[in-house]
């Protein structure tokens, strides 16, 4: 009966690093997964989170389940992190949220809460999208579409061209958008634009879900919220998925967060026992560990202080990287102007490479980057960054 079942293709992100880590060659350098490295090409673990997980395991006094949606403490904590502190809607009861496994988790549970109660909606997110947005939304039995997003001619958003499609998506529909630092092109919206659509998609009642996985990579904590906060008007609706894989460093602890605004503190009450009910038949209850050591950082004046010093160190050290970057290309003698890559944000830098490009860079020098042409930022070093923009200028030149 098992026998007839065909291999599934190899994941668009997380199979290169398989690959890469079988690749034999010394000189590989793995620039696919939305990992951070510090300039010694490592993953730290975080001081904060080295001493939180300390003091978390001399005071642990039960391994008993959590609740559903997990750690109260860490769901209000995160709630604060998007909306700010006293936020109306915080003030006036309006957010379900639960603690979930990682940001995929919180998709997961996102999906799955739109598939039981908004029957019929379609989702629609941006051409391009992180490949794992249609294989968590297609799970979820969600007729998915796109909208235009980004303008490959010019290397910038094609605002034009998303808003004139967002003002056609029929009322009761779901958009996804990426609260900052969009993966894979690096290119957001301006605060004007996001207010901009906050309202279209408001007027034509259409609920925004954002995913928010990379804030404080872009400009900073609390300013990485903006385009969220756009959102988060008087009476509006909207779900917010987020993740702090990436901004605490804690990858491997699966650390995310759903929060569903509703219209009215009543309205919330409801959608969380739904929420609980999606949760109940997909995971029970989530893992501790991990949001036990952020709600510690976060509730801790001086650890919260490190957190944001750390956050911001990883901001400064990928942005030195993109403009070391640029300047490599350049000595290499590749032709063209990237200037652009200085503009995008986050991990990310949507290269233009070709797919053909791509296998080159991989098959002829080791290095490799996503399909689509996406460059992590965040994994190049002073080491490896002259070797990269050498294989670039290589492949480019063939
Ligand atoms: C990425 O886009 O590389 C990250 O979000 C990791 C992943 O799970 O794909």
């Amino acid at each position: 009966m098992l026998e007839q079942i065909e291999p599934a293709p190899a994941d668009a992100i997380l199979g290169l690093t398989a690959a890469f880590n079988s690749d034999p060659r010394s000189e590989k350098v793995n620039l696919s997964v939305g990992v951070y490295k510090d300039e010694h090409g490592k993953t730290p673990i975080l001081d904060c989170v080295r001493t939180a997980a300390t003091e978390l395991a001399a005071e642990a006094a039960t391994k008993s389940y959590l609740p559903i949606p997990g750690l109260v403490e860490y769901r209000e904590a995160v709630c604060d992190l998007l909306f700010g502190s006293g936020h109306e809607v915080i003030e006036g009861k309006r957010i379900a949220s639960a603690q979930t496994p990682g940001g995929t988790g919180a998709l997961r549970v996102a999906g799955e809460f739109i598939k039981a109660n908004l029957p019929g909606a379609t989702l629609w997110h941006s051409d391009p999208t992180w490949p794992n947005h249609p294989n968590v939304f297609n799970a979820c039995g969600l007729p998915l579409k796109k909208y235009p997003y980004f303008d490959s001619q010019n290397d910038r958003l094609d605002y034009e061209g998303m808003l004139a499609a967002l003002k056609k998506i029929p009322a009761g529909d779901v958009v996804l958008l990426h609260g900052c630092c969009h993966n894979p092109t690096g290119v957001d919206p301006t605060g004007q634009q996001w207010t901009e659509i906050a309202s279209v998609l408001r007027e034509r009642g259409v609920l925004p879900l954002l995913d928010f996985a990379y804030q404080g990579f872009a400009d900073g904590i609390e300013e990485d919220a903006a385009g969220l906060r756009a959102f988060s008007t008087e009476g509006a609706e909207l779900m917010v998925c987020s993740s702090f894989s990436k901004n605490f460093s804690l990858y491997r602890e699966r650390v995310g967060a759903l929060a569903i605004v509703g219209k009215t503190a009543e309205s919330a009450s409801a959608l969380q026992t739904q929420l609980n009910a999606v949760i109940r038949r997909l995971y029970s209850n989530p893992p501790a560990h991990g949001a036990e050591i952020v709600n510690k950082v976060l509730r801790s004046a001086t650890l919260r202080e490190q957190w944001i010093a750390d956050v911001a160190a990883m901001r400064r050290r990928i942005n030195n990287m993109r403009q070391g970057f640029v300047d490599g290309l350049a000595e290499a003698g590749v032709p063209g102007d990237f200037s652009f890559i200085t503009q995008q944000r986050g991990m990310f830098s949507f290269s233009g490479l070709s797919k053909e490009q791509v296998e080159s860079l991989r098959d002829e020098h080791a290095v490799y980057i996503v399909g689509s042409g996406r460059i992590n930022v965040a994994g190049l070093t002073p080491t490896n960054l002259k070797y990269v923009a050498e294989a670039i200028g290589d492949v480019v030149g063939q």
